[in-house]
C-alpha cells in the first residue's frame, strides 16, 4: 500500500520539536553502545544508522537527508536525498549516527551520535571530502581569526583578545601526518597543542566550553563533520571558517553534483549553516562534553545536549531508559 504523507509544512523549528529531536541521537547512541570495544567499526556504525533511521521515521517531519551516510548507491540507509519522517514540518537533516566509529570500536573517549535539523536549503550540501577548518568559541570580535592567516597570527590575535600570552593558548588539532607542519607552526608560536585521534565535531565544540581550556580548533577533518560542528556553533555562538579540500577529480565532481559552484570558496559560519537550526548530540562513550551510554541495573542511561539557534538555548538531558522499551 502506498503511504500518503501529509503535505509538508514550513514554519520555524519550534521548541517542543527540539526535545523530540533528542530521541533520534539517543536511539543511535544506545544501539552503538552494544558495539563499544568490540573492534568492529562497521557493525557499530550499522547499528547506529539503523536505529537513527527508525527514530527519524517516528518524527512528525518531512525530512530530507542532506548530509548522511553517503550517496544512494553506496549507503542503503540515511543516504543523501533520503526522505524520513511521518510527514509534517519540512526540514533538511545533517546526521552522523556514529561520529567516531573507531573510538567506539576501541572503547575510546568522545564518540557521539549527532544530528542537526534546519530550515530547508540552509545547510551546505557538503560532499564527503575533507574540509580545512578553523573555529573559536563565543565572546570575540567578529573576524578575529582567518583560515588563510598564519597559525601564529591567529594564536596571537586570540592571546591579545584574552589579555594573555601565546604560551597560554591551546589549539586542538587532529593527530594526523597531514598536520605535521601545522602542529610545528602552532608550537613555534608558543601555544600548546591538544591532539585528538578522532571526532572533530566534539573537537570544534570544545572551543565553546571554557572548562576544556581549548581556545581554537585548526586543521583538516571531514566536510560533513564541519557542517555538523557549524550547526552547533550557530546555536552556542563562536566563529568558524571552512574550505573544501579535494584529493581528486571524483571528489570535485561530487561537490559540483551537490551544487558547489566555487570549489575554492571560504565559507563562514553563516554560510555553512544559514538558517534556524536544532542540533542534538548524545554521548556513546564517555567524553569531554557528554557522558556515554551506561547500563545501570535494569536501565540504560544516556546524556545528550540539544541546542536551538533561534534562542541560543542549550539543554543537557540525562535520560533513564527502561531496557528493551
Ligand atoms: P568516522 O566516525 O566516520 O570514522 O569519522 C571520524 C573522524 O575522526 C571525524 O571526526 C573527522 O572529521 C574525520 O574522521 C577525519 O578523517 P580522517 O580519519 O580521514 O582523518
Amino acid at each position: 500500500m502506498t503511504q500518503v504523507r501529509p503535505p509538508a509544512q514550513s514554519k520555524p523549528l519550534d521548541r517542543a520539536f527540539a526535545l523530540e529531536a533528542v530521541r533520534v541521537t539517543e536511539a543511535a547512541a544506545i544501539a552503538a553502545y552494544h558495539q563499544i570495544g568490540r573492534g568492529n567499526e562497521h557493525d557499530a556504525d550499522h547499528a547506529a544508522v539503523e536505529a537513527m533511521r527508525l527514530a527519524f521515521n517516528a518524527l512528525p517531519i518531512d525530512g530530507t537527508v542532506v548530509i548522511g551516510e553517503g550517496e544512494r548507491d553506496e549507503a542503503p540507509m540515511l543516504f543523501i536525498g533520503e526522505k524520513v519522517g511521518q510527514g509534517g514540518l519540512a526540514v533538511d537533516i545533517a546526521l552522523d549516527p556514529l561520529e567516531g566509529t573507531t573510538l567506539t570500536a576501541k572503547a575510546m573517549a568522545n564518540a557521539l551520535a549527532v544530528m542537526a535539523m534546519a530550515e530547508p536549503g540552509t545547510m551546505l550540501n557538503a560532499p564527503d571530502t575533507y574540509m580545512d577548518k578553523i573555529a573559536i568559541g563565543p565572546g570575540y570580535r567578529d573576524g578575529l581569526i582567518d583560515l588563510d592567516a598564519e597559525p601564529a597570527d591567529n594564536i596571537n590575535a586570540i592571546a591579545k583578545a584574552k589579555g594573555c600570552r601565546a604560551e597560554e593558548i591551546t589549539a586542538l588539532v587532529m593527530d594526523r601526518p597531514r598536520h605535521e607542519a601545522l602542529i610545528a607552526k602552532i608550537r613555534a608560536s608558543g601555544a600548546k597543542v591538544k591532539l585528538i585521534t578522532d571526532g572533530d565535531v566534539a573537537g570544534v565544540i570544545e572551543t565553546t566550553d571554557p572548562t576544556t581550556n581549548v581556545d581554537i580548533y585548526m586543521g583538516q577533518g571531514g566536510a560533513p563533520e564541519g557542517v555538523l560542528a557549524a550547526a552547533a556553533l550557530r546555536c552556542v555562538g563562536g566563529q568558524m571558517q571552512g574550505r573544501l579540500v579535494f584529493r581528486n577529480d571524483d571528489e570535485r565532481a561530487r561537490a559540483a553534483k551537490w551544487g558547489v559552484k566555487d570549489l575554492n570558496r571560504k565559507y563562514g559560519l553563516h554560510e555553512l549553516v544559514s538558517g534556524d537550526v536544532v542540533f542534538s548530540a548524545t554521548g556513546v562513550t564517555d567524553g569531554s562534553m557528554l557522558r556515554g551510554v551506561h547500563r545501570v541495573g535494569e536501565f540504560i542511561t544516556t546524556e545528550s545536549v540539544v541546542m536551538r539557534s533561534a534562542t541560543g538555548t542549550v539543554r543537557w538531558i540525562r535520560t533513564r531508559h527502561r531496557r528493551g522499551a
